[in-house]
């Protein structure tokens, strides 16, 4: 990877100090490397140590401040149940535990093998559609019972998630 200050910062280079540049230039490589092994393995975090000439301590720092960036590895399938005031009225405690149940991980884990990870998340503003999830991109919305299963047998068979289209 190469990491040219200008090409990640433009103009606005001329106002940094040298710390803000390094953890712009941290936080472009941090996403790229996400985006290429969907976690930060140590190994490209140590690699980035010797190319930029900081310390560990300083890439860690910076990946470490940001909820975004992963430190182990991530599932294929990003399962968040919403666990918002709306979706917990309207059962995302029965959703959560039942992927809980099928996959036998629990919230924050990702299965054995790496085909999906489980979280929650808090109010993602489709509370019309309580109880919602998402996969990915793809929001299921009104889970009951069959969509639930719909859900993790699509999950399962590693599926496009179109609930919505199934239903018509
Ligand atoms: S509370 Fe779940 S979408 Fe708003």
């Amino acid at each position: 990877m190469s990491l040219k200050i200008n090409e990640v910062f433009g103009e606005i280079a001329n106002v940094l100090t040298d710390e803000q540049k390094q953890r712009g230039v941290l936080i472009h490589a941090f996403q790229k490397i996400q985006e290429e092994h969907n976690y930060l393995p140590q190994e490209e975090l140590d690699k980035l140590a010797v190319e930029l000439n900081v310390p560990m301590s300083f890439v860690f720092s910076t990946a470490t401040f940001y909820k975004q960036f992963y430190f182990t590895p991530r599932g294929k399938r990003i399962v968040r149940i919403c666990t918002g005031t709306a979706c917990h009225v309207r059962g995302a405690d029965k959703v959560l535990h039942s992927v809980e149940d099928e996959f036998n991980i629990k919230e924050g884990e990702t299965t054995e093998d790496l085909s999906m990870t489980l979280e929650t998340v808090g109010c993602i503003g489709c509370c019309g559609l309580a109880p919602v999830a998402t996969v990915n991109e793809d929001i299921v919305g009104e889970i009951d019972n069959t969509k639930l299963d719909m859900m993790m047998d699509k999950i399962k068979r590693d599926e496009d998630i179109n609930l919505d289209d199934d239903d018509e």
